[in-house]
């Protein structure tokens, strides 16, 4: 039995119910083409580091962070093989964490040295670890991404100043689209408010945002995969001029940092000559970070309503002034929540509901999807081409 507020969905390091309960689940960690052979990073979650790397045969290794000698972190070190050299006294490390050698020390020494090795998996561009205790669960796959005839994928990163749990709980608060973005909603025609329904599902939330349909206001449909992920499909914007399929990850950093990372899958547009295969890439890095922005309107020295409506990452700050107004970890229990919040009442009932079970040591629910396809208004109903 652990003690522990089963409201307390921000505070994330790993003696924490909501660190406990995300830890339970794989997360991404970094986005595979940042992943040189040879350069290892420092990665986070959840307010702790870990050691990244992609050794000589292109396996990617994840190791506990410092070295177990005198605690400086291995990123900083040499990457042989598929193991790591430490910067400080030369230990190495072999990709399951046990220390091979030790420089300066007697031969007996190494044998009784070893670190923690984390799961760790590849998948669409991105790079995904385990940190929970025990066995990782079967790593969940994307069929609404997987063999799309045409489709190229993009894959993005981006920080979120604040509480990862105020990113997801945006996730499902359809009609924020129509305020935060309504600079290019409006450019559209997407303006007819959603009526909001919600269902708790096998694998999350289920939400739909009903419209008329005419035109481009069509009900739009998003699903929450707990613990923090959310597909959907995304209106035009100043990046991506065309409906695209996102599907994203909000993962928390520290209690108040947090990092979305994101394949937005773009379906062939009108008269793209046809191609078996499509390509997974990076997006192109942003000229001016959205974080820039968002920190000078944050301290008032400039408006959002100033950012050029065609700047790429406009969504991106806009959702972020949003959530950083809220503070970097909103007083949630102050909100007047109505009618139209029912996805964010849900998603708190079953996140509460999941670390009281945790808490007390009750069976949690078995999260789980089916293998056809989810529906999405856009991709599934008509052509993207359609709504461009
Ligand atoms: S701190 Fe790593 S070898 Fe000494
Ligand atoms: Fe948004």
């Amino acid at each position: 039995m652990t003690t522990g507020d089963a409201t307390d969905f921000a505070h994330v390091g790993p003696e924490t119910l909501a660190g406990r309960f995300l830890r339970r689940f794989w997360q991404p960690i970094a986005r595979s083409a940042d992943l040189v052979e040879g350069r290892p990073v420092r990665a986070q979650f959840a307010n702790e580091y870990f050691t990244l790397y992609r050794g000589q045969s292109g396996a990617v290794v994840l190791l506990d962070d410092r070295c177990p000698h005198r605690q400086t972190s291995l990123a900083f070190g040499w990457v042989e093989d598929d193991c790591i050299r430490c910067l400080y006294h030369g230990w190495v490390f072999d990709p399951t964490g046990q220390c091979i050698e030790q420089p300066a020390e007697n031969a007996t020494f190494a044998a009784k040295v070893k670190i923690k090795a984390y799961p760790v998996r590849e998948y669409f561009g991105l790079v995904y670890g385990h940190f929970g205790e025990g066995d990782a669960p079967e790593f969940p796959r994307y069929p609404e991404l997987e063999d799309v005839e045409g489709a190229d994928y993009s894959v993005n990163k981006h920080e979120v100043p604040c509480s990862w749990f105020q990113r997801l709980e945006n996730d499902v608060d359809e009609v924020h689209v129509h305020f935060v973005h309504s600079v290019s909603t409006r450019a559209i025609g997407l303006k007819e408010l959603p009526e909001i329904t919600v269902t708790e599902t096998d694998y999350g939330i289920r939400r739909e945002g009903k419209r008329s349909g005419s035109g481009v206001n069509v009900p739009r449909v998003g699903h929450l995969m707990m613990p923090n992920i959310n597909m959907t499909d995304l209106p035009p914007s100043p990046e991506y001029a065309y409906w695209t399929v996102h599907l994203a990850y909000r993962v928390p950093m520290t209690d108040e940092l947090s990092m979305t990372f994101s394949i937005r899958l773009q379906k062939p547009q009108p008269g793209a000559p046809p191609k078996a295969r499509g390509t997974i890439m990076n997006r192109p890095d942003w000229d001016v970070e959205p974080g820039v922005l968002v920190e000078k309107i944050l301290a008032g020295k400039m408006r959002l309503q100033d950012v050029d409506k065609d700047y790429p990452a406009l969504f991106v700050v806009e959702d972020n002034v949003a959530l950083a107004g809220q503070g970097r970890i909103t007083e949630r229990h102050k909100d007047r929540l109505g009618q139209s919040d029912k996805g964010i009442i849900l998603l708190r009932k079953i996140w509460e509901r999941e670390l009281r079970a945790l808490a007390e040591g009750r069976p949690l629910k078995v999260w789980s999807r089916p293998k056809h396809r989810l529906d999405l208004a856009v991709t599934n109903i008509r052509e993207t081409a359609e709504f461009v």
